[in-house]
C-alpha cells in the first residue's frame, strides 16, 4: 500500500496559503515554492538510512550517525517540478539531478513526455519526484511508470497541491510507492484544475502568461 503523507506543519500550510494568493508575484512565488519544497523534504527524507561512522571530537572517539552512501535522486517533472529542486537540494547537496519533461494537453488534459535524462545507475538509488501539483495524477502516473522502467524501486513522489482525485489514481496505479502532499485540496474542476489551487504552477514561477 502507498504510504501518503499529508503535511499538517502550520509553516508549511502557512507558505501555501501565500501561493494561493493571485497577488503573489513570481518572486515570492518561487522563493514560497523552494521554501515549502525544502520543508516537505524534511518530512520525506526522515527515514533516509543512517550508518555508524568513527568521529574524533576534542573531547573522545565517538561512533556517530551520518548518511549511508549517496544513493539519493531528485527528479523533478518539468517544468514546475524545477522549482522544487533547490530546496531538496539544500538539503542532500550531494543528490544527482535528473529530469521528466511532460505537459498536459489543453483539451484532453492526457500527459505528454518531451525530454527525460537520468543519472547513471538510476535503479539503485532513491528518487525523489517533485511536482508541485497532483490534479488528474496523469503526469505523476506516467513519471512513476517511466522511472520504475528504469529499474527504480525506491520512490518517493511529492507535491504542495493534490486533488483527491489525482491522489487517488496515483495510489491505485502505484499502491508501492511513498507520497508526500502539502495540502489536499477539495476538487478538479470542469478544465482538471485543482480547486481552490493556485493556478498554473508552472506559469507563476517562471513568469509566463
Ligand atoms: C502541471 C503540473 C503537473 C501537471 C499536473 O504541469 O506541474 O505536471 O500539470 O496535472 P495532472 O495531474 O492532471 O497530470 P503542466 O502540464 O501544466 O506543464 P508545465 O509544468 O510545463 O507548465
Ligand atoms: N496543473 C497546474 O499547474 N495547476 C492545476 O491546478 C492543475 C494542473
Amino acid at each position: 500500500m502507498s504510504k501518503v503523507i499529508i503535511m499538517d506543519h502550520p509553516l508549511i500550510k502557512h507558505k501555501i496559503s501565500l501561493l494561493r494568493d493571485e497577488r503573489t508575484g513570481t518572486k515570492d512565488f518561487r522563493l514560497l515554492v523552494e521554501e515549502i519544497a525544502m520543508l516537505m523534504g524534511y518530512e520525506a527524507l526522515r527515514d533516509l538510512p543512517t550508518e555508524l561512522v568513527e568521529v574524533k571530537t576534542p573531547i573522545a572517539e565517538a561512533y556517530v550517525p551520518m548518511l549511508a552512501g549517496r544513493k539519493l535522486a531528485v527528479v523533478p517533472i518539468l517544468r514546475a517540478g524545477l522549482g522544487m529542486v533547490n530546496g531538496i537540494l539544500a538539503l542532500v547537496p550531494s543528490a544527482k539531478v535528473g529530469h521528466i519533461g511532460l505537459y498536459r494537453d489543453e483539451v484532453t488534459h492526457e500527459p505528454h513526455e518531451y525530454y527525460c535524462k537520468l543519472p547513471e545507475n538510476i535503479d539503485q538509488r532513491l528518487v525523489i519526484l517533485p511536482d508541485p501539483m497532483l490534479a488528474t495524477g496523469g503526469s505523476a502516473i506516467q513519471a512513476v511508470d517511466f522511472i520504475k522502467a528504469k529499474g527504480c524501486k525506491n520512490i518517493k513522489f511529492m507535491c504542495i497541491i493534490a486533488a483527491p482525485e489525482g491522489l487517488e489514481a496515483l495510489k491505485k496505479a502505484h499502491p508501492d510507492i511513498d507520497i508526500y502532499v502539502g495540502n489536499l485540496d477539495e476538487r478538479l474542476n470542469e478544465n482538471a484544475y485543482i480547486v481552490p489551487g493556485l493556478g498554473d504552477a508552472g506559469d507563476r514561477i517562471f513568469g509566463t502568461k
